[in-house]
Formats: C-alpha cells, structure tokens, sequence
C-alpha cells in the first residue's frame, strides 16, 4: 500500500523538506573564527590584509619603525560579532604577544589590538593617534581598541605605560597603568596580552602576563562594553601601531583568537525557526499521510461492516432467504459468461446459474452504477422475502460481496412473456409457439392476482413501478409470474430509456399520463400498466413506438379504443390466434384493458375490481365511446367511492382535488 503514488509523492516532499533543514541549518551555523599563529612566518602574510604592515623575522611588524608612522594588519576573515537575525552575539579571547623595543630614548608611540569594518588605514593616523583613528575620523570610525600606550601625548594619558580601552576614539573609555602590574611595555620583553569579550555579560576584560598565558591572574582592566553597539557586525580583527617624533618596533610573536556564538538573552533564536518549522511541516505531512492511510484502511473494512450490517437487517426480517457467497455465484454462472445472459433491465442483468443440486437459478447482478446503494439493497431483499405469492418471482437469496450486489431467483424455464407475444422479436432462430387464447387469459389472470396480492393483500402496500411484458416471467405450465417486483423506490435509471419527467421510474408506453404531472408511482399508475399489458397480451403487439428520443407513442390504446368505438372491438385481437378465442371473454378483457388505462386515474378500476372481471364476476365496467381527453388536474367522480383511493394516491394535486369532490 505504501507504493500508492499519494504516499510516495509525500515521501518524497518530507526527504527534501528534511534535507532543505539541513542544509539550511548548517548554513546559518555560525562560523567561529579560530586560528592560531605561534610565530609568522613569509608564507602567513596572505592570511592578514597588511596595512604599512610587515612579517619579519616570524613576527608581526605593525608600523614600520620609522618616525611618524602608522600601520595595521588585520585577519584576512572576518568576525561574525553578532547576529541580529539569528539573535546571537559572539564572545572571543584574543591572546597574543607583544614586544616593543624603543628605538629612541624614549621610544614611541604605542600598539592596539583593534576591531573594525574598516581594511584601510586612515591617514595621518601616526604619533599619538595609534593608527587608530585621525583627527577628523574620530568618533567617526567604526572601530573599538584596546591600546598600549608607551607614550603620555596629553592630559587624558595615565601614563606612557598603560592599557586602555578605546572606542572611536584614542581617548580611553577606561584605563590602567601597567607599573602596578610589574610590567613595563618599553622594557623589550616579550609580554602576553589576552582580550577576553564576554558578549553575555558585555564585558571586555584585558590581562597582562609577563611569564606565560597560563598565569594570567586577575584582569588589569575590565569594561562594561556592548561591541554590538559601536561596532557592525561583521568585523576584522588586527593590530595596530604607530611610531612619532621617538620611534620604537611594535612587534607581535604570536596569536590566537578564539570565538563562539552566545545565545542572547531574551530573543528569539531563529536558527531554531529554521529547523522546528520543516519539521513541524514533516509532521504535519506525516499526519495527513497517516490519516490518509486510516481512511483507505477504513474504506476497505467499511465494505466488510457494510456487508455485516446488511446481514444482520436481512435476518432480522421474519422469512430470510439464503446467503450466497460471490465464489458459489461466480461458479454458477460461468464467472457471469455472456453465454448465460438471460436478459438486461433497468436494475442489472440477469444471469442464468446452475447450482450443485442442477438446480437451476436465475442471477440478477446489480449494476455498480445505478443508485442502488446499500439501503435499497436491504429494501428489496427484506420486502421481496417478505413476499409470497404463486404468482411472483421467488427470491431464493442473495449476496452482498466485494462491492458485488447480487439477487437469486428461481429460475422460469419459458423465460419472459415478451418474447412470446411481440412476433418478430425472436433474436435466435428458435420458433416461438403461439400462446393460446387460455394461455394468454391465464397469464392476464395471473399478472392481476399478483398485483391484486401486491397492492391489497400484503402487510406493506407494494406499487410495483415497472409493470411490462418483460418482467413477467412464464414458468413450466405458462403461469405468470411476475419479477422485478419491489425494487427501491428511489432508483432512477439512466434518463435515456425511462423518462421524460425526473423523478419516475418506469418504461416509456406503460406509463400513466400523469406520471408526467406528478412525477410519483401510485396503485393507479400500476393499473395502467397493467390496462396496456392486457392490450398487448390481446393483440400480440407492442404497446407503441418511439417516434423520438422521450416522446413515446402509446399507440396501442388509441387504437384499441378506435376500434372500441367503431363497435370492432374483438378485430384487434393476435391475428395468430386464427380467430381461435372466446369472443365475449375477449371483448371484456378488452374493455377491461381500457378502462385500467382511462387517462383519468380516479375513473381506472382497483386491481381487485379488475380480478373479479377477469374472473366474471363482475361484468366490465363501461368505457366512454370516445377515449376521454386527458385532464389535469384530475377529477374523481363524485358518485364513484372507492375504498383504495385515499391510500393510493398520495400527495398533491390529486389529494386536493379529491377534498373538493367532498369525501
Ligand atoms: C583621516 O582619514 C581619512 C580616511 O583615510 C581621510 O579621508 C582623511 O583625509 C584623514 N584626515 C586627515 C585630517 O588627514
Ligand atoms: C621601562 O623600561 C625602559 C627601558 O628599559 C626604562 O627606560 C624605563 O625606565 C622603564 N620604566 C619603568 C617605569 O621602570
């Protein structure tokens, strides 16, 4: 399952998402600025920007040791001090080892160990002025020093033996004379320096140490400073130096620079952001991977519920047809082989099956694509089970199976009445017999004793809907018996072959003309499929033709009613039949027929008047000379009462009108 192309495409975007964090992730690391020179030598000079600068002898020569001159070198790469993005402020530790050896008595001027933007040297920057900054840049210049001066060039000067921090400036924001210290920086010895920026604390502190870098002891200075404040931030780090009137070498032996990131506190750090949001984003696409997978997994064992929950409502119904299992089925039929069609409605087609005892069945497959869903399904499995008359179908059982639908009926060796009565409509080459006069009244007889039984004698009033020679079955001796019998209500077929009005099922010729109107099924829609029926079974034609797509000519009636009033009334009958008939009985039949097709639906006999015609019980009613014009609305008779009506048609219209006529 996890080959699904849904799954893979979300695989495939949370490997990259993943890999974009990484990548991003080592991106935004920062960089620390590490080295470490224990002496320089030629070769070093191209990892420093030098500025009047030299490498000589495997030291830093920071100004050239003549009169009045300045110099600087600075570390090629530079310093990620602090991080506004990312929130993060970057502490270091400068240590190194200066020498200054006066060249004059006494020498001059001075060394600093610098940070700034800026790769030049600024004119006029010697004397006192330490190549830090000159008179006009001052407070001008992005640049923070921590000088050691050997010279007094004013008043601000401790002494011409101290240490002070500078920012833009040369004069010190803080300073120390370095004599309490034991040090003195004229003396030509080599004294270790170590800068310590601690970016949590803003705080820079700056030890002296004339032995060695591990006896560092105590700050001689330290100063509340935010580097981040006067300083950009990316920023180069170097020395700086300058000689004047008295001359000296500002030299540095060695030096290393260490520096890490500080989280800042209170904000936010962003490279956080950048890994938690991908992953945030994987998880969600995780989670709708994962519920994606849930519903396909639901999806698969909702059919196995669905065919549960459809066995349990079957057998709560009294009478319980057999369940069949798909694979029985499939034997039956010959994996449902068009060989073994018998025939194709509205609902499906109906495959002939053998099961194990030669038992013969008739297999209706539900079309997948039809509205039969689930509910119709139990709908007609319990209604027609609940159903039992010698002149319906049997419903023997059913199945419920991968999506498969299937009803098993008894099988009707003499297949569907249609073939019999409609001449040349034979698609094999077999001879179809003519069916006599007895035969086809006991058909008739049968086709209303089952609809009598439907619309009056079972629990539940069933409206059978679809009433044609095709759905009445023959059995072994010509009974009828009629199938496709409470199907959904609510099943429309494809629009083409079934109606003209949305709404209806039904077929085109046996439908009521106010099937039109009201769009609804009723007892007396039935009847007059029935009426057309038994024109057809009589005159052994179709009922009509279809002269364009939803405009069916119901002809049969008009024509039956022609002859009705012209007195001919019995020339209508199969010619086939030579004349071999009861005349009497033909004529009432006949007018049966039409009175069940009165495009008047309050003035159409119930099935149970039109039995005790068919029987001769009852004579048959009168039919109008004329076949009466269709009206709507219709008008029931005020004279005639019967006893179905109010039941039957429901709704609408019809139930108003019937109110008016004052029942
Ligand atoms: C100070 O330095 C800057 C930059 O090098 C320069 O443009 C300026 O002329 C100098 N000022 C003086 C007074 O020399
Ligand atoms: C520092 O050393 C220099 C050179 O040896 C010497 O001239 C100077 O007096 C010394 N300063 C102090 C305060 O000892």
């Amino acid at each position: 399952m996890f080959s699904h192309p849904k799954f893979m495409l979300i695989f495939q975007v949370s490997k990259l998402l993943l890999q974009a964090t990484l990548i991003i992730s080592s991106l935004t690391q920062i960089q620390c600025l590490n080295f470490s020179y224990s002496s320089f030598s030629p070769a070093d000079a191209n990892d420093f920007v030098r500025l009047n600068s030299s490498i000589i002898n495997n030291v830093i020569q920071i100004s050239p040791v003549t009169a009045d001159a300045s110099g600087r070198i600075l570390y090629k790469e530079p310093l990620k001090l602090w991080d506004k993005l990312k929130g993060t402020k970057s502490s270091f530790t400068s240590t190194f080892v200066i020498n200054i050896k006066p060249q004059t008595s006494p020498g001059g001027e001075g060394s600093a160990f610098i940070l700034t933007d800026s790769t030049t040297l600024p004119s006029n920057s010697a004397g006192q002025w330490l190549g830090i900054v000159n008179v006009s840049t001052i407070n001008r210049q992005d640049i923070v020093a921590v000088e050691f001066d050997t010279r007094k060039s004013d008043s601000e000067d401790l002494d011409d033996n101290h240490v002070g921090v500078d920012v833009q400036n040369i004069y010190s924001i803080k300073q120390e004379s370095l004599a309490s210290h034991g040090a003195n920086l004229s003396s030509s010895e080599d004294i270790t320096a170590r800068i310590q920026y601690d970016a949590k604390s803003d705080k820079i502190s700056v030890f002296v140490s004339l032995t060695s870098e591990q006896n560092m002891g105590n700050p001689v200075l330290s100063a509340e400073l935010d580097l981040s404040e006067h300083l950009p931030q990316d920023v180069f780090v170097g020395f700086s130096g300058s000689t004047g009137e008295y001359v000296q070498v500002n030299a540095v032996k060695s030096w290393d620079f260490i520096s890490f990131e500080t989280r800042v506190k209170g904000s936010v750090n962003l490279v956080w952001l950048w890994i938690l949001i991908p992953f945030i984003v994987v998880i969600l696409l995780g989670g709708f991977a994962y519920l994606l997978y849930r519903r396909y997994k639901n999806r698969m064992k909702e059919n196995d519920n669905d065919e549960l929950e459809i066995e349990k409502e079957i057998q709560r119904s009294s009478s319980a047809p057999q369940k069949f299992r798909l694979k029985e089925l499939k034997a039956a039929t010959g994996n449902f082989n068009g060989n073994n069609k018998l025939g194709s409605g509205g609902f499906g087609t109906v495959y002939k099956g053998i099961l194990r005892k030669d038992e013969f069945v008739a297999v209706k497959r539900i079309l997948k694509n039809t509205r039969h869903g689930k509910q119709d399904f139990i709908a007609e499995v319990t209604s027609i089970s609940n159903l039992h008359h010698k002149n319906l179908v049997k419903l023997l059982g059913w199945c419920y199976e991968s999506n498969e639908l299937l009803l098993v009926y008894e099988f009707m060796p003499n297949g569907s009445l249609d073939k019999f009565i409609f001449t040349n409509t034979s698609p094999n080459d077999t001879i179809i017999p003519t069916l006599t006069w007895e035969t086809r009244h006991n058909i008739i007889c049968g086709v209303a004793r089952a609809l009598d039984y439907l619309h009056n004698c079972c629990e539940k009033r069933v409206i059978h809907r679809d009433i044609k020679a095709s759905n009445i079955m023959l059995d072994s001796e010509f009974n009828a018996r009629l199938g496709d019998f409470g199907l959904a209500r609510t099943i429309q077929l494809n629009e083409k072959t079934h109606h003209s009005t949305k709404g209806i099922a039904g077929t085109p010729g046996y439908m009521a003309p106010e099937c039109f109107h009201t769009g609804k099924a009723t007892v007396e829609t039935d009847i007059y499929a029935f009426g057309v029926l038994i024109l057809e079974v009589v005159c052994g034609r179709k009922p009509g033709h279809q002269t364009e797509e939803n405009n069916y000519n119901c002809s049969i009636v008009e024509w039956v009613w022609e002859h009705h009033r012209m007195g001919t009334i019995t020339d209508v009958v199969d010619f086939r039949l030579d004349k071999d008939f009861d005349k009497d009985q033909a004529q009432c039949i006949l007018v049966l027929g039409l009175a069940c097709c009165h495009p008047n639906p309050f003035e159409r006999p119930s099935m149970r008047i039109a039995l005790q015609v068919l029987t001769g019980e009852v004579a048959a009613p009168t039919v109008p000379i004329e076949k009466p014009a269709f009206m709507w609305p219709a008008m029931a008779p005020i004279a005639v009462i019967r006893e179905d009506m109010d039941s039957s048609i429901s709704g609408g219209q019809l139930t108003a009108t019937m109110d008016l006529s004052g029942r």
